[in-house]
């Protein structure tokens, strides 16, 4: 089918990119005339891995890049729009690109088209973009909306959008469900599976893609319940591995016997420093205002906010408590990046953890295998210092703080690591390491809801100190509801 995608962000290059791969025509489209110019040039403004690949397999055959809406909107049989929604502040999405989009789109209907709304928005969405079709002149009977939410995650967008757990049809009427049913067919039907050259998937055997159909509002509830969800599990287990450092017991366990339990299931129970990227804290707060526009007072969402936040403070304290003051203080840091596996720093924990740490006068010289330029943007060198590789950063600091869960960051060589480091101080905001092979290794390593391990390897200026950290915040009352 000939398809058009209005936005050249992570989700609407990833799903040009992969339509293109499962065999439709694919017109990308951008207003940013550089970024065009970029991707027709061969280069890709994204780190995500695969994507250079399906470029490089379909650009200029089956995909093309154009910076006018209109032209590809005439060309295509159906449009999807994946233009940004930012946070404008007080947890409202910044709608105003999708309406722009959705004006744009209505001058160069002159034929049945299904618009397809992929961003991640609100509900009632379709709604509005119907009425801003109608208003900027596309005649009833001309067009339908549709929802068609993404669950891509950054570092494994390509597999997540080539082998779903689930496609999620939003339509309100006949032509969109056929008309999507089309366009996933090779994934439903699993005929993209069988050609030779596939991107090959994350397990061994590809199953067709599992198709839920439902009303357009059910689908862009889907996706804001999802991921507030997921954020909220974040916080549990964060709350959880507090509780378990502040007792010593291991979160690793806990989670091993939370997981285990297939109602609760052992993914998204990774405790750390707290979630960040430009979904999960925009679409928590999305969500509640949602709520709240509702007349409902979900502040269950509130509470995953602030502990996601207090976690970040959490780790800074652990930091305190380490090397007690802050002040002059040479810190490593490694990753910048709000997870492993992208380039993408927005609402990123481990950029909020290092200004707190440069507020209170430490100097931080950091690394990130992918996110030093974007970094760079919002942390300038002069606030930071920039290393070309982990043991650079770590050189002759006083301690090493872990930020991002790159893989690599796990497969550090400690010895050389306790050699180029002042003191044999590590701080792990993401569980990279088990923290007996630390100890063994002669690291002072504080972990998150992991107990701290001193062992007879550790030089005898360890022993005999406290170094264990306040995990938990003082309670100054007890908290409402829990029984006297
Ligand atoms: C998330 C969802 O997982 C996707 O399904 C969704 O499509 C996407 O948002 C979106 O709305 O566009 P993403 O933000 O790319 O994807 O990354 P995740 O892998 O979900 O991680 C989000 C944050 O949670 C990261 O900071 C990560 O480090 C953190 N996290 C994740 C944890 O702290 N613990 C975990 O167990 C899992």
């Amino acid at each position: 089918m000939r398809l058009a995608v209005i936005g050249c962000g992570y989700v609407g290059l990833v799903s040009a990119a992969c339509l293109a791969e499962i065999g439709h025509e694919v017109i990308s489209v951008d207003t940013d005339l550089e970024k065009i110019a970029e991707l027709n040039r061969g280069e890709v403004p994204i780190h995500e891995h695969l994507l250079p690949q399906l470029l490089e397999r379909h650009r200029g055959k089956r995909l093309k890049f154009s910076s006018s809406v209109g032209d590809a909107v005439k060309q295509s049989e159906a449009v999807f729009i994946t233009v940004g929604t930012p946070d404008s502040g007080g947890g409202e999405p910044d709608m105003s690109a999708v309406e722009a989009v959705a004006a744009e789109i209505a001058g160069s209907i002159s034929e049945p088209k299904l618009i397809v709304e992929k961003s991640t928005v609100p509900v009632c969405t379709c709604e509005s973009i119907r009425k801003v079709l109608l208003l900027h002149g596309a005649g009833t009977g001309r067009f339908s909306v549709a929802s068609n939410p993404e669950f891509l995650r950054e570092g494994t967008a390509v597999t997540d959008f080539l082998y779903p757990d689930r496609i999620v049809l939003g339509v309100d009427d006949d032509f969109s469900a056929a008309m999507l049913y089309s366009i996933y067919r090779p994934l439903t039907e699993g005929a993209y599976y069988r050609q030779a050259g596939v991107i090959p998937g994350p397990h061994a055997k590809a199953e067709p893609a599992r198709v839920i159909v439902t009303n357009a509002k059910s689908a862009e509830l889907i996706k804001h319940a999802a991921n507030a969800f997921l954020a909220m599990k974040i916080s549990y287990i964060n709350m959880v591995a507090n509780i378990a450092e502040a007792v010593g017991a291991d979160i690793d366990q806990v989670c091993t016997g939370l997981g285990a339990d297939a109602r609760i299931g052992p993914q998204f129970l990774q405790a750390g420093i707290g979630y960040g990227g430009s979904c999960f804290p925009k679409d928590v707060a999305a969500f509640q205002n949602v709520a709240f526009q509702c007349g409902i007072d979900f502040a269950l969402l509130s509470e995953v906010t602030r502990i996601n936040l207090e976690q970040q403070r959490q780790f800074v304290k652990k930091v305190r408590a380490a090397l007690w003051t802050l002040r002059n203080k040479r810190l490593g840091v490694l990753g910048l990046a709000f997870k492993g596996g992208t380039d993408d720093v927005r609402e990123s924990p481990a950029i909020a953890i290092v200004r707190e740490l440069l507020k209170e006068g430490a100097q931080v010289c950091a690394y990130d295998p992918a996110a030093m330029v974007k970094a760079r943007e919002v942390l300038p060198a002069g606030a930071i210092e920039y290393a070309e590789n982990e043991y650079q950063a770590a050189a002759r600091r006083d301690a090493l703080l872990l930020l991002t869960d790159w893989p690599q960051f796990a497969r550090l060589d400690l010895h050389k690591l306790r050699t180029v480091m002042k003191l044999p101080i590590i701080l792990d905001g993401r569980n990279l390491f088990n923290p007996n092979q630390m100890a063994a290794a002669g690291f002072l390593y504080y972990s998150v809801g992991r107990a701290l391990r001193v062992t007879e390897t550790m030089p005898n200026l360890w022993h005999g100190v406290r170094f264990a950290p306040q995990a938990v915040p003082v309670m100054t009352a007890r908290p409402e509801g829990l029984p006297v």
